[in-house]
C-alpha cells in the first residue's frame, strides 16, 4: 500500500521540518527523492544523515528564481532521468502583521516564497507532466489558506493562492492525467516560527488571535508526511483538487 517505486519525486523546502520527513518518507517508500532547499548548510546537514539505502539527492535553489527552478528540474533529470511527482512545501512565515503593520519587504518574501515559488514549481512540472500524460502535485498551503485569522495577512494571502493554483490546475489539466492536490495543515514542530516573532511584543488583536487557539494539537510533520504520501500514490488515482485538511481538528473550533 502507498508504494513509490520507480517514482521520481522532488521535494521544495527538504532540509527541515515537513520537506525533511516527506523526503525520507517517500525514500523509505522506494522513490527517487530529488531534496531541493535553499539553506545550502542545512541541506549538507541533511545530507550527512541519510542513510545509504535510501536514495536522496539534494539540491541547492531558491523556488522563487525561475533559473534555480529550472536547475532543480534538470538535476531530477541528470540524476533520475524526469519526475513524477513534485511536492511544493517549501515556505516562510510573516510575523502575525495584519496589513496596516505589514512591509513592503516581508509581504514580498512571503508571496514570492510561498506563492510565486510555488507557481514557478508547478509550471515546470505541468509542462513535463502533459508530454508524457502522468504525473502528480501535492502543494502544502496551511489551515491559514482556508480562514482568516491563523496567520498575518502576507501568509494568509500566499496560502490562500495556494489553494487557488492548486484547484484551478486540478480543473485544467484533469484529462491530461495529472493530478494535483492541497494539504491544509495545522500547527507542527518545526523550525517555521524560529526567531521569525518576539511574542513578547506582540499587540492586542495578535495576542487575541492567538487565543483562538482553543484546544490545539501540534502535530509532528510526521504525521502530515503521511497523507502526502497517500496523495502522490496511485492510491490516490480519483482524488484531484482537493483540500484535505490535517489539523488534529482545530478548524474544528
Ligand atoms: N509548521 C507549521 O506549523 C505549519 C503549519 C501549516 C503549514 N506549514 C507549511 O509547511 C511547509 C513546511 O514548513 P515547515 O513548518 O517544515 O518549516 P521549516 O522552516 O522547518 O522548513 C521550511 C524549509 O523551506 C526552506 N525554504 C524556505 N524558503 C525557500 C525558498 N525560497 N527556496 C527553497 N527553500 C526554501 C527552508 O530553508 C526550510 O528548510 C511550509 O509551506 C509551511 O508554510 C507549516
Amino acid at each position: 500500500m502507498f508504494s513509490l517505486q520507480d517514482k521520481v519525486a522532488i521535494v521544495t523546502g527538504a532540509a527541515s521540518g515537513l520537506g525533511k520527513e516527506i523526503a525520507l518518507l517517500f525514500a523509505r517508500q522506494g522513490a527517487k527523492v530529488v531534496a531541493a532547499d535553499y539553506n545550502k548548510e542545512a541541506l549538507d546537514q541533511f545530507k550527512s544523515q541519510i542513510s545509504t539505502d535510501l536514495t536522496i539527492s539534494p539540491v541547492a535553489g531558491d523556488i522563487s528564481n525561475l533559473e534555480d527552478v529550472k536547475n532543480i528540474y534538470a538535476h531530477a533529470q541528470s540524476e533520475f532521468g524526469g519526475v513524477d511527482i513534485v511536492v511544493n512545501n517549501a515556505g516562510v512565515m510573516d510575523k502575525l502583521e495584519p496589513i496596516g503593520d505589514l512591509s513592503d519587504e516581508v509581504y514580498d518574501k512571503v508571496i514570492n516564497t510561498n506563492l510565486k515559488g510555488t507557481f514557478y514549481m508547478m509550471r515546470e512540472a505541468v509542462k513535463i507532466f502533459e508530454k508524457k500524460r502522468a504525473g502528480t502535485i501535492v502543494n502544502i498551503a496551511s489551515i491559514a489558506g482556508l480562514e482568516g485569522g491563523r496567520a498575518g495577512a502576507a501568509y494568509t494571502a500566499s496560502k490562500h493562492g495556494i489553494i487557488g493554483l492548486t484547484k484551478n490546475t486540478a480543473y485544467f489539466y484533469t484529462k491530461a492525467n495529472i493530478r494535483v492536490n492541497v494539504i491544509a495543515p495545522g500547527a507542527m514542530k518545526t523550525n517555521i516560527m524560529s526567531g521569525n516573532i518576539d511574542l513578547s511584543n506582540i499587540s492586542d488583536l495578535v495576542k487575541s488571535m492567538l487565543s483562538t487557539q482553543g484546544n490545539q494539537k501540534v502535530a509532528d510533520p510526521s504525521e502530515v508526511a503521511n497523507v502526502a504520501l497517500f496523495l502522490a500514490s496511485d492510491e490516490a488515482s480519483f482524488v484531484n483538487g482537493a483540500v484535505v485538511v490535517a489539523d488534529g481538528g482545530w478548524t474544528t473550533y
